[in-house]
């Protein structure tokens, strides 16, 4: 893994139009210049083309990546981004977070398909995890621990309970794991603490880039 420690991923999910992404970046890049590990942004599809050029022409320390990525590949599929039209747009692309899973009835099958096409694409998949069972495919280097109780709800899951399953995790694999799930700047170190190797944060404290960068000044 050539990333450094730890990984911070911003999911902005079907938030921000592009004024406030390119207020983002502004006030995030300077700040993700001091941070020692990487930061990953994950705007929404539309934006990412002009994030990539922002982040080229600052040279923010800022890497891209896809809120999910297509378990087809390029063809007939109506609406669907294939990984290979990502590819040289964005490093990484969430897979299976808990929302896609319930919203659009993802299986592991699905999956599976959408590792495989963003390694083919040279996209490095980070694979959601809902607890120790779910399932992880060979070759993923990044996954990262969301307990759906603590997404989104301001509620997130006791450190030392996370480090439970982040044990679990690492007995199985041998990926970098993130904590995702409510994360705040009050809470952030706590989960590097128990050894998590970064984090996963959604819209409670990635939309405002203050909260954000509050998070990054609180590793
Ligand atoms: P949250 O979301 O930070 O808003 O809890 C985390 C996630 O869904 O990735």
């Amino acid at each position: 893994m050539s990333e450094s420690l730890p990984i911070v991923v911003a999911n902005l999910k079907a938030n921000l139009k592009l004024e406030d992404i390119l207020s983002w970046l502004l006030q995030v890049g300077p700040a993700a210049q001091e941070f020692k590990g990487t930061v990953i942004f994950c705007p929404g599809a539309p934006y990412l083309i002009t994030s990539q050029a922002e982040i080229q022409k600052n040279q923010y320390k800022i890497k891209l990546g896809a809120q999910d990525i297509s378990k087809f590949e390029e063809g007939a599929h109506t609406g669907e981004i294939a990984a290979s039209q990502l590819t040289k747009i964005v490093s990484y692309a969430l897979v299976g977070h808990s929302e896609r899973r319930d919203d659009f009835k993802e299986t592991d099958r699905d999956l599976l398909l959408k590792i495989e096409n963003a390694k083919r694409s040279d996209i490095e998949p980070i694979l959601c995890l809902q607890d120790e069972n779910t399932e992880i495919f060979e070759g993923v280097q990044i996954v990262a621990y969301e307990p759906k109780t603590a997404i989104g709800t301001n509620k997130p899951e006791p450190p030392e309970d996370a480090k439970r399953v982040l044990n679990a995790i690492k007995n199985k694999v041998n990926s970098a794991v993130l904590y995702g799930g409510s994360v705040s700047a009050d809470n952030a170190k706590s989960f590097l603490d128990v050894n998590f190797n970064g984090l996963l944060v959604g819209a409670t404290n990635s939309l405002n880039p203050q909260s954000f960068i509050a998070i990054l000044k609180s590793l």
